[in-house]
């Protein structure tokens, strides 16, 4: 009798071993072996994946003279969101695979539906298939939404993926909806639903009936609380486009975030406010994270230590964001520090230019830096903040509360202009702030900098 082998896999991050374990050596999990296929099975799954094919190589010359070819460029297709569209590079692109991620309520099933909505107005066809609603709830979500011309758009519920891919080769529909990866089962894998093994397995085919029939396949996956879109991170580097959906402090809006896209740029956010209506877009995404009655309570005489504005832009959006600092000194041990959304690197990068510029040792410094309203932000463009919040709360002397501060600290010191200064500077002066400070001819270090304003 010939032994099977098992292997097996960590749920949580899809290591590998020949034995159970009782704690994962890759992300210290404990208990999260579970068996995955036999050796004998990956081998035949390989296989499968493989498909030997003859390679085809194509002329350079056809495949440039088809692009200036209506019929056979692909073709980039509206979300109905005019931002959304911006943050994924000008819509959706036929025969790409995009994995719409984020926790269980936030808001993905609604997003999808309101795609659907867009290309049902425009009279493109679609299949929405949800393996968690029936189709009378997706019909009446997707009526509610505003679906009107609802003739090309098929509902379906709980198909398995070999039903999905033979109902998208026999309908080619412009686009197919799958909510949610986990959900999908086969009839043929030997796997359990959710595993690691069919949710790559799933995915992997998904991608190739949207090369092979040009259509765009949008699927769902809810986040673990990891943060790790469908458990493993096996999905998101398979996929063209991945877009992440969460919601801020503020409870009624959602930020929707691209972080891989393989056709565009990925570091591009918009925002929606989540109305009985549906998801709206907000234009001005400014009193997302920061609400109205908490800027009029900072005026002059309540200015706070260690509080700085600064304008960030993030997906062609400039949006108002608050840095707050806090720090205190320790007798003995070395300093904590701890950051909420900014980039650890970039503020240890701020302190050692301060300790530098000012000739201070923050080594036995508490420090805590925070963004108010609950956004992660990765522009660069907010250093200078950051650096005057810090100088701020070190020097325990309040900032004026209608300035902004706009620049990049390079590590010499130089305070550098931020991308897109002038869309900064609208955008702080439409929020009514007078005092704009970023580089200029005379002020443009650090020092020079924090002279005039401390
Ligand atoms: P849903 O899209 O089902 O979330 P997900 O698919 O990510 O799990 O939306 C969940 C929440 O959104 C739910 O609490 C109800 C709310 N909602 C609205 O407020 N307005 C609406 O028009 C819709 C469709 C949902
Ligand atoms: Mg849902």
């Amino acid at each position: 009798m010939i032994k099977t082998r098992i292997i097996y896999r960590c749920k949580e991050c899809g290591h590998e071993s020949m034995k159970w374990l009782g704690q994962c050596p890759s992300c210290f999990a404990w208990a999260s072996y579970e068996e995955s296929e036999s050796v004998e099975q990956r081998s035949s799954l390989k296989r499968m994946e493989a498909r030997p094919q003859a390679a085809v190589l194509v002329s350079a010359k056809e495949v440039i003279g088809d692009l200036d070819n209506k019929d056979f460029a692909l073709k980039r297709r509206s979300t109905g969101f005019k931002l959304l569209d911006k943050v994924l590079g000008a819509g959706l692109l036929d025969g790409s695979l995009m994995l719409l991620g984020g926790p269980p309520g936030v808001g993905k099933s609604t997003l999808a539906s309101h795609i659907a909505v867009s290309f049902a107005s425009r009279g493109e066809s679609g299949i929405y298939i949800s393996g968690e609603e029936e189709v009378s709830q997706l019909g009446a979500r997707l009526k509610r939404i505003g679906m009107q011309n609802s003739g090309n758009f098929k509902l379906a519920s709980s198909l398995t993926i070999e039903q999905i891919v033979a109902q998208a080769r026999e309908k080619t529909p412009n686009i197919m909806i799958i909510d949610s990866v986990q959900t999908i089962t086969s009839s043929t894998l030997p796997y359990s639903m959710g595993s690691p093994t069919l949710l790559r397995s799933v995915t992997f085919e998904l991608l190739r009936i949207a090369k092979e029939l040009k259509i765009i396949v949008l699927l769902l996956g809810h986040v673990t609380k990891q943060g790790m879109i469908a458990g493993p991170k096996h999905l998101e580097h398979m996929v063209d486009v991945v877009v992440e959906m969460s919601k801020p402090r503020l409870e009624e809006y959602r930020i929707v975030r691209a972080i891989k896209n393989r056709f565009g740029s990925s570091n591009g956010l918009c925002v929606f406010s989540m109305t009985s209506a549906g998801l709206s877009e907000v234009a001005d995404p400014s009193a997302t994270f920061i609400s109205k009655e908490w800027r009029d309570r900072l005026t002059k005489e309540n200015a706070r230590i260690g509080l700085a504005n600064s304008i960030a832009l993030e997906g062609g959006q400039a949006f108002l964001v608050q840095v707050e600092a806090l720090s205190g000194k320790k007798k003995m041990s070395l300093g904590k520090r701890a950051c909420l959304g900014m980039d650890r690197n970039r503020v240890e990068m701020i302190l050692a230019v301060l300790e530098k510029t000012f000739s201070v040792n923050l080594e036995t410094t508490d420090i805590f830096t925070s963004l108010i309203g609950g956004i992660k932000v990765r522009d660069p463009g907010i250093d200078l903040s950051l650096a005057a919040s810090l100088a701020s709360s070190l020097k325990e002397k309040p900032l004026p509360t209608d300035a902004v501060f706009l620049g990049e600290l390079s590590l010499s010191g130089d305070i550098l202009a931020p991308k897109d200064l002038q869309t900064r500077v609208r955008q702080a002066k439409d929020l009514g702030f007078n005092k704009i400070f970023h580089p200029t001819s005379k002020i443009n270090s650090i020092d020079d900098f924090l002279k005039e304003v401390l």
